[in-house]
This record gives C-alpha cells, sequence and structure tokens, in this order.
C-alpha cells in the first residue's frame, strides 16, 4: 500500500460553537461552518467569530447534497487529530469532513474497552473511513470493515496506515452489507463484536438500496446467525424517529438482551469553552 504524502498543517478537531441550526468547527487548522439542523439555540459567539478567518461554509442543496463556499479554500486533503486518531480530512460536496466526531466523542472508550482481545473478530457494517474501525484495531482485536464505496474504504486504509496500524488484521470489504453478510452465514464464519450504523437510505455498490426501516430487521437476523460467541454490539444512527429508546427496543427484540443491560443515549461533542453539548445522532449498545 502507497503511504500517503502528509501535509504539515496538523491540528485537533474542535466544535466552537453551534446555534441557529449552524456549526462552527476547526477541522485541524480550517475553520468551516455546516449545517446543524438540530441546534435550535442561539449562538454563543458573535457574528465576527463566526466570520473571522473562515475557510469554507457548506451550503446544502434541496437534493439533499450540497456546495462548499470558500472564502480560503483548504488543501485538497489534511490530517487531523481526534480522540487519540490521526484522519486524512477532507471536504465533501455531501458536506462531510471524512470522521464523524460524534462517534470518537461517545462511542471510541467504550469500543476500545470491549474490544481488548486479539481473539475477538470484530465487523464494522456502514464503516465509511474507518473510525470505528480504528478504535477496535487499537484495542487489539481483528477487524472485517465492510462498505458499498470502494472510495471510502481505501480512505480507511489510509487512516490505517496513518495510525500506524497498516499492518493490523483487517479485511476490507467493498460490498452490500446484507449480501455480505448473507455470504458469511453461508461460509459458517463468526464474529463477536459488531458495529454498525446505518444510514438512512444508501445504495451497495451494484446499486442495491438500503432503506432502514425495511432493512435493518434483516441485518439483525444476519448477526444473530453470525453472532457465536456474542460479546458486544453497538448500533448508532441519525435518522429521525430512531430514537435512543427505540434503538434499545430494537437491540432487546433482536436478541432477546436484558433492557437493564443496554446502554442507550444521544451521541453528542461537546462545545468548546461551554457547557452545552451539540446532539449528533443515537446509540445503543451491549456487551457482555
Ligand atoms: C453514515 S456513514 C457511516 C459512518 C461511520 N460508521 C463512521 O462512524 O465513520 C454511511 C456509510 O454507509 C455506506 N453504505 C450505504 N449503503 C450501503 C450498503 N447497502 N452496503 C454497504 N455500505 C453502505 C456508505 O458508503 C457510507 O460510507
Amino acid at each position: 500500500m502507497t503511504q500517503i504524502k502528509e501535509p504539515a498543517s496538523r491540528g485537533a478537531y474542535r466544535l466552537i460553537d453551534a446555534g441557529d441550526e449552524q456549526k462552527l468547527e476547526m477541522v485541524g487548522p480550517y475553520k468551516v461552518v455546516r449545517q446543524a439542523a438540530q441546534a435550535f439555540w442561539p449562538r454563543k459567539l458573535d457574528a465576527r467569530e463566526w466570520q473571522r478567518d473562515v475557510n469554507g461554509v457548506h451550503v446544502r442543496t434541496q437534493k439533499g447534497g450540497g456546495f462548499w463556499k470558500f472564502e480560503q479554500r483548504p488543501p485538497e486533503s489534511w490530517i487531523v487529530d481526534w480522540r487519540g486518531f490521526r484522519f486524512k480530512a477532507k471536504l465533501t460536496d455531501f458536506g462531510h469532513i471524512g470522521l464523524f466526531p460524534e462517534q470518537g466523542a461517545t462511542n471510541f472508550e467504550w469500543l476500545r474497552r470491549h474490544a481488548a482481545d486479539p481473539s475477538l473478530h470484530v465487523i464494522n457494517l456502514f464503516g465509511y473511513t474507518g473510525g470505528s474501525s480504528l478504535a477496535a484495531a487499537a484495542a487489539g482485536a481483528q477487524v472485517t470493515h465492510v462498505d458499498a464505496s470502494k472510495g471510502v474504504v481505501t480512505w480507511a486504509r489510509e487512516n490505517f496506515e496513518l495510525n500506524g496500524l497498516g499492518d493490523h488484521p483487517v479485511r476490507w470489504i467493498v460490498e452490500d452489507v446484507v449480501k455480505y453478510l448473507e455470504r458469511e452465514v453461508r461460509r459458517g464464519n463468526r464474529y463477536q463484536g459488531f458495529i454498525l450504523d446505518p444510514p438512512t437510505y444508501g445504495r451497495g455498490p451494484k446499486g442495491q438500496i438500503w432503506r432502514i426501516e425495511k432493512d435493518l430487521p434483516i441485518l439483525l437476523d444476519l448477526i444473530e446467525k453470525l453472532a457465536d460467541p456474542f460479546a458486544f454490539i453497538l448500533l448508532s444512527c441519525h435518522t429521525p424517529g430512531f430514537t435512543a429508546c427505540s434503538l434499545k427496543n430494537i437491540l432487546h427484540m433482536a436478541f432477546d438482551l436484558p433492557l437493564a443491560q443496554i446502554e442507550a443515549g444521544e451521541m453528542t461533542v461537546g462545545i468548546e469553552n461551554s457547557e452545552l453539548v451539540l446532539p449528533s445522532g443515537t446509540y445503543a449498545r451491549w456487551a457482555v
């Protein structure tokens, strides 16, 4: 695997402010403004702070995608530190930056604790650029990383290289999650740890449609067949209606887990110099 060229400028991810349905972030040395549909409160910092030295503002278009309006265009990609890992950051048209800070803030420590066993096989579904795969691998577990997009799987591999984990046992799979798990069941393969962060709507590499309401039960059914022995599961999402309570009930019903042993809540990111946190999706998790 080719080593990516490391730009000189680095720094940590920071959420500087949120309010009026937007968030102001430092992605390493670059300052960006993105939508935060859940920030129904006024901003703490004044307009000058929100505008000063801003590199880019993401504008959402009606179709759901969007574009960046650049004041000072950052490089194509750079390195950012977050929760003990280094990530290749990049501003995508969709308004993503290459990592979901709420996963790091809410779940990385928990994953590190429950994946700290080299005999454990962990599968990360909808793995994207590999944040949760990194947390599981750094703890010691063997990881299978599944995503429909070849581009993001390459990106995840680059993130492993950046963190000195390029030689860690990882299976990189570009495949539709349901298709892949069906094949794993047929092959008799087994996993002990499961991480899944399903989108509301997605597509497999051959155009297979993923809809959370219809397909999540199918996926959980496959997971039940693959879990042996079942060590942990972390389910998170950003879909309206899939509240913490709802995710908890889903795990309870799918795997007959005691409700009292399932932790659930909102994924959050702390706002700098403030007691406020920005809610960013929900999670439910269980470990033996
Ligand atoms: C919300 S992101 C997951 C974020 C990730 N868990 C993290 O914390 O960094 C959704 C991902 O699901 C992938 N995806 C969507 N539909 C898929 C499918 N049918 N099979 C496999 N991956 C899919 C997309 O390519 C995308 O990378």
